[in-house]
């Protein structure tokens, strides 16, 4: 399959998902090789026989959902984010939680990788904040809908690669195992992974603080980032915080949610 085919039938097919071809762009070459793949495999010479094939073929369907995830994600990503987010943001919920009767945090990882972000939080609580917040506990749910990836987060083995963003101090919250970083017990319990496709579940919570970055904000469509954030807003307490990724911002349509501080990606739930 030419690049250029690719490239009309991904803009042509992703609106019609309730994605968007802007979000894409950047990754384009992954998807169209995993797209070529997949039609050498069926004996199909170009994607107008693939369309077909979507639509004769429910379960074409998911394996299309599959090639389209884009699976990157690393320890620490957007540092300035996390160190945020130890130093202010987590403190001020902490305080508020303690001010209002409660002994518990609750934090959503909604598109959780293979477990880079819910583990960060969960390194930055228990070695920077939960000395200074006895007491206090945090609980950290982590969702995606790609189950290779859900199984790879709850082994909590990585690449060193993975993990060269990360400060020192929560470096050293890493176990040696057959010259791999693994995460110890304490840590992996400290999460907990479900398989939910956001567009068509979410948890309840109430969470203090929602981390959903890289995803509805980046591949979604306008409408869909809109209808996304809506639910966002009703899952998180008032006052609690939602971060994007870090070139991500809500739409200006999405009411309820003040930026908390300019240049960063993060947002209250004002209402
Ligand atoms: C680019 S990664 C972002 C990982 C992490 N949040 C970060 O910023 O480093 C996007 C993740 O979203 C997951 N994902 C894609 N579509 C999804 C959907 N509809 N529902 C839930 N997760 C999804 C992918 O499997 C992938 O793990």
């Amino acid at each position: 399959m030419r690049r250029a085919d690719c490239v009309a039938f991904l803009r042509h097919l992703l609106p019609r998902l309730g994605l968007c071809w802007a979000g894409y762009r950047r990754v384009h070459r992954t998807v169209c090789k995993r797209l070529a793949r997949r039609l050498r495999e069926l004996g199909l010479a170009d994607p107008a026989g693939y369309a077909r094939r979507l639509d004769e073929d429910p379960g074409e369907r998911e394996r299309l959902e599959a090639m389209l995830r884009i699976p990157i994600s690393r320890f620490w990503r957007d540092a300035s984010v996390w160190e945020w987010l130890g130093e202010i943001g987590l403190p001020g919920l902490a305080q508020a939680a303690r001010a209002s009767g409660r002994n518990r945090l609750s934090a959503w990882s909604c598109g959780c990788a293979a477990g880079e972000e819910p583990y960060g939080l969960a390194l930055l609580w228990h070695r920077r904040l939960a000395p200074r917040f006895p007491g206090t506990a945090l609980d950290i749910l982590a969702t995606d809908a790609d189950p290779v990836l859900l199984a790879r987060a709850r082994e909590a083995r990585y690449a060193p690669s993975s993990l060269r963003a990360l400060p020192a101090d929560l470096r050293r919250g890493f176990l040696e195992e057959e010259g791999r970083p693994r995460l110890p017990p304490a840590i992996r319990a400290a999460v907990r992974f479900r398989r939910q496709d956001v567009r068509a579940a979410m948890p309840e919570g109430p969470f203090d603080l929602l981390l959903c970055r890289n995803l509805v904000f980046t591949y979604f469509a306008q409408d869909l980032r809109c209808e996304m954030a809506a639910r966002f807003r009703r899952r998180l307490r008032v006052g609690g915080l939602m971060v994007l990724g870090a070139k991500e911002r809500l739409p200006d349509r999405v009411e309820g949610f003040v930026p908390v501080t300019a240049g960063l990606p993060v947002y209250r739930r004002r209402s």
